[in-house]
């Protein structure tokens, strides 16, 4: 159960339990396989006590006296208000595929996303997706995903927001800014993050308290204290290996951040995940104007670039612009066959502008657009060959459009050949 510590103004610190929200552990389960499930709530009943008292003569019947006990003192409760009748029936997931480097897979991402009122474009977003999640093996949100900044009754809201197909399909989520939720107070921060999500962990979370009240400033909250839980981890999934970042936390040489990195990168078999994906809600490349010369930015660049480029890094995902670019394959500002192809794709709930720093585009970028808001989708058609897609949720042009160039009914499709066999 989700619980945080609210702050009110007259400073009374309470806790904060979501009545909606669990984690259940489900374990030994089976690759590509469609299990069924229901949610039903179960209350202690003392109807019968005396009845089902366990006492025996028979100690060869311990077992099955337990079990019934057991069964009738666990009784159905109708469901809470909260849950729709749609949550009530039967539901699905599929486990992932067994990782296998000709099998396909097929996800989105998306990134700032926002729940209405904060972010309104979210919901025709978040109602294109829904179209989508039949096809869909998973979901990743590249950070900043609730806007709830720090109100965690909001983040139930999101959990309602979503469209019913997320109940069927694995969510997951990397670290933004607005996923710090630092609390000036006490310093506690990714309470919500850490709490609400269960990612695949690789070693139990050490999460400290933020020193200074001023960490919480975007251009400032770097190296926040926050390694391992969700705040990186990788996942394989069919041909890919997935890395996700956490461009808050320490990922300096010799860090914990960058040490487990770099073993990841030397230890993933191509031969098996021929595909290699970074997340990351800062993005190192950036045709928009804004986050230019923040330190998480800056410092990806400088520190992660050569791993990326060194290991043959696919494609990067990020999202904090809330405007939309695509790069070409590209090393070190240069373009490069065998270098990564850097996304922006943080305009899943636009709502502000991203201007663009320069009225022609560099060199690097292939696609840019500030007009539209959405999501992509990334397909897996094999080893060598990946199609990218971008899908437009609607139009949200700046006033100012002498930069436009592109068409209110944008959209983006290419194939990626995958440049680790170049
Ligand atoms: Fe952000």
């Amino acid at each position: 159960m989700y619980q945080a510590n609210i702050h009110h103004p007259d400073e009374h610190v309470e806790l904060y339990t979501s009545e909606r929200q669990h984690h259940i552990m489900i374990e030994n389960l089976t690759e590509s396989t469609k299990y069924y499930y229901k949610c039903v709530v179960l209350i202690e009943s003392h109807l019968g006590d005396t009845k089902m008292s366990k006492g025996t003569n028979d100690e060869d019947d311990d077992e099955s006296q337990e079990r019934a006990f057991e069964q009738r003192y666990l009784r159905r409760m109708s469901l809470p208000t909260h849950f729709s009748e749609d949550e009530s029936v039967l539901k699905t997931f599929t486990t992932a595929s067994k990782p296998l480097p000709f099998s396909r897979a097929k996800f989105a991402i998306l990134g700032d996303l926002g729940v209405a009122p904060w972010q309104p474009h979210s919901k025709n977003t978040l109602a294109q997706l829904s179209n989508h999640l039949i096809d869909l093996n998973y979901v990743i949100i590249a950070g900043d995903i609730t806007y709830a900044n720090g109100n965690h009754k909001k983040w139930d809201d999101f959990f309602d927001a979503l469209p019913s197909g997320m109940m069927e399909t694995p969510l997951y989520v990397v670290a933004g800014n607005h996923d710090a939720e630092g609390d000036h107070d006490t310093g506690e921060i990714f309470t919500a993050f850490e709490n609400r999500f269960r990612m695949p962990h690789i070693a139990p979370t050490i999460k400290d308290k933020a020193k200074e009240k001023h960490d919480f400033d975007l251009n400032l909250m770097y190296q926040l204290p926050y390694d391992y839980g969700n705040s990186y981890y990788a996942f394989q999934y069919g041909p890919s290996y997935n890395i996700a970042l956490n461009a808050f936390a320490d990922f300096e040489p010799g860090s914990l951040q960058y040490q487990w990195l770099e073993t990841e990168l030397n230890t993933v078999n191509r031969d098996i995940s021929p595909w290699l994906v970074v997340i990351v809600h800062c993005p190192m490349y950036n045709t928009f104007s804004f986050h230019k010369t923040d330190p998480q930015p800056v410092n990806l660049k400088l520190y992660l670039e050569p791993l990326f480029v060194e290991y043959r890094v696919n494609v990067v995902l990020s999202g904090h612009l809330h405007g939309y670019s695509r790069s070409h394959p590209i090393a070190f500002e240069q373009k490069k066959d065998s270098g990564p192809i850097h996304f922006v794709l943080g305009n899943g709930g636009r709502t502000i502008n991203a201007p663009f720093q320069n009225q022609v585009k560099e060199d690097w970028v292939a696609v840019r657009d500030h007009t539209t808001y959405g999501f992509g989708i990334i397909e897996y058609l094999n080893a060598t060959t990946a199609k990218y897609e971008w899908i437009h949720s609607g139009f949200n042009a700046p006033e100012e459009t002498e930069f436009q160039d592109i068409p209110a009914n944008f959209t983006d499709l290419m194939y990626i050949q995958n440049q680790w066999y170049l």
